[in-house]
C-alpha cells in the first residue's frame, strides 16, 4: 500500500516538471517584482537581497556572502528551511512570517502569484527534492483532510 502510494507520488513528481502546481512562465513575470533586490545567478553582491538560486532545501539566512538580518539568521538556526510551504508562508506576509527580517517587501497578495514564482524558483533549485509530510510518514491513510490537501491541489 505504502509502496504503491509512493510509486504514484514519484510518478506524479516526474510527470510535473515543476513539483509545485504553479506556472513557471507566469512565475518568471512575477519574479520581476523581486529583481530589484534579488538575483538568480548566485551573485549576491549586486543587489540588496540574497541570490535566490538554490533556495529550496537551504536554511533561511545561510547563503554565504550575504549579510542577513539577525531575525533571518535566527529562524534559520531554529530550523526554518526553504520549502514550497515555508516559501508560501513567507511570501504571503514576510513581516508576519519572520518578524524583523529586513526584506522591504510587503509580500504577494495573490496565492497564484506565490505559487507561480515558487515554481519558477524551483527551476533554479535543481538539487531540491520535495519531501512529503516530513516527520509523519503515514499521513496518507488518515483522514486529516484539513492539513493534508491544502497545498497539494493539483488540477
Ligand atoms: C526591496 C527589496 C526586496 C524585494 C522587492 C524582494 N526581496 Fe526578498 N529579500 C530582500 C532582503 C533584503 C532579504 C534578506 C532579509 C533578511 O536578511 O532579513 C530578502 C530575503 C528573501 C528570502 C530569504 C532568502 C534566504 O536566503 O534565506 C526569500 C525567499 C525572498 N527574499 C524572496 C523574495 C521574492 C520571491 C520576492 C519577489 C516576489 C522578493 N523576495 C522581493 C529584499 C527584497
Amino acid at each position: 500500500m505504502n509502496k504503491l502510494l509512493s510509486a504514484a507520488l514519484v510518478a506524479s513528481l516526474i510527470a510535473s516538471p515543476t513539483l509545485a502546481s504553479g506556472d513557471v512562465e507566469k512565475g518568471k513575470k512575477v519574479f520581476k517584482k523581486c529583481v530589484a533586490c534579488h538575483t538568480i545567478d548566485g551573485d549576491t553582491k549586486k543587489k540588496s537581497g540574497p541570490s535566490l538560486d538554490g533556495l529550496y532545501g537551504r536554511a533561511a539566512g545561510t547563503l554565504e556572502g550575504f549579510k542577513y538580518s539577525k531575525a533571518m539568521v535566527a529562524v534559520g538556526a531554529e530550523g526554518w528551511v526553504w520549502t514550497p510551504e515555508s516559501f508560501e508562508e513567507y511570501l504571503a506576509d514576510p513581516r508576519k512570517a519572520i518578524p524583523k527580517n529586513k526584506m522591504a517587501f510587503a509580500g504577494l497578495k495573490k496565492e497564484d502569484d506565490i505559487k507561480n514564482v515558487e515554481a519558477y524558483l524551483l527551476t533554479f533549485s535543481p538539487d531540491y527534492v520535495e519531501e512529503d509530510g516530513e516527520g509523519d510518514e503515514d499521513d496518507s491513510d488518515k483522514d486529516d483532510s484539513d492539513n493534508d490537501d491544502s497545498d497539494k491541489k493539483s488540477d
